[in-house]
């Protein structure tokens, strides 16, 4: 068993902030996962600043949809940090190639992506995660560890995943937890997003300024949207308890820029498909009304629209 474990058990799909900080936590001195990236194939210096501001560098090994097919052969898990919307193409680009033994994990913002992934796998299974750690990045391969926080895991569809590489993960990832089942976590993280995203987005406002009384009328009809929308999926959460943490974290995260914030300001595309979009799509499903998470969803398309083509 130990033997499935060697150097390239794991694969990380996607080199951002959230996968580069994912492969610090788990590379060790004497094993590291492997990138899966769009760049060529290469061994690539990393740079990594911690939360505690110590730098240290490692040489990554980066795998691309080109490389030879054997390279592929070892790898055992593979942690999905893209962009929601970059999952299922991401995905598409590499599944062939991964052993059927393998484990999918999907660790994005957002929710949604693992209904069109479910119908890609060649009997892997898969499994589902949120983290609220963050990372900025400083360069390409250069991230900063910018807040400590929780990641949840869990599967969604068996075969599950081995029981060493469910420890390895737990062992490596500072304030993890399993959870079964994974999607009240995740609709709880995304009505966290699903609040406080598109407004700071929209008002052009730091976190903080949420907690303004203009707001409170949607932030609380936003949730209660939510909130019908997961019941109806079969999800129940408790609606004052999740308002409540929408304004903890609007206090405790106070000077941050949102990450849908940011991305507006640096004219990216935002994840409001996978936020708000979701909530949209699933309550169409239910013949729910989700009228404000729709007004916040068509309002952030609008402004992207005139930057975007
Ligand atoms: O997406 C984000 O920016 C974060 O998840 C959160 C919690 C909204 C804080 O900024």
């Amino acid at each position: 068993m130990g033997q499935l474990l060697n150097k390239t058990a794991i694969a990380i799909l996607g080199a951002g902030a959230v996968g580069q900080l994912i492969y610090q936590q788990l590379r060790t001195d004497a094993d590291a996962p492997l990138f899966i990236t769009r760049e060529s194939e290469q061994q690539q210096t990393v740079t990594f600043t911690a939360l505690d501001g110590q730098v240290t560098e490692s040489t990554a090994t980066l795998l691309c949809a080109h490389s030879d097919p054997s390279l592929f052969e070892h790898i055992r898990l593979v942690i999905v940090c893209v962009k929601a919307y970059q999952v299922g193409d991401a995905l598409k680009s590499v599944i062939d190639k991964l052993p059927k033994e393998s484990h999918i994990l999907l660790l994005h913002n957002g929710m949604g992506p693992h209904l069109e992934v479910a119908g890609q796998l060649r009997g892997q299974g898969l499994s589902l995660g949120t983290t609220s750690q963050a990372a900025l990045k400083q360069g390409r391969w250069h991230i900063v560890q910018t807040g400590s926080g929780s990641t949840q895991l869990g599967p969604l569809t068996t075969p599950n995943m081995g029981r060493e590489l469910k420890s390895r993960l737990l062992d490596a990832i500072p304030g993890s937890q399993w959870c079964e089942p994974i999607l009240p976590s995740l609709w709880h993280k995304l009505a966290i997003n699903a609040a406080i995203n598109p407004l700071t987005a929209i008002h052009n406002c730091n976190n903080g300024a949420l907690a303004q009384m203009q707001y409170r009328q949607q932030i609380s009809g936003v949730v209660s949207e939510l909130v019908s929308v997961a019941a109806a999926d079969g999800v129940k959460l408790d609606e004052s308890a999740l308002i409540n943490r929408v304004y903890e974290v609007i206090s405790l995260t106070a000077a941050n820029f949102s990450s849908m914030h940011q991305d507006i300001a640096n004219k990216r595309k935002t994840e409001i498909e996978s936020i708000n979009g979701f909530v949209v799509q699933r309550a169409k499903q239910h013949e729910l009304s989700a009228k404000l998470n729709q007004d916040l969803l068509l309002r952030v398309k609008e402004i992207e629209s005139a930057y975007l083509i």
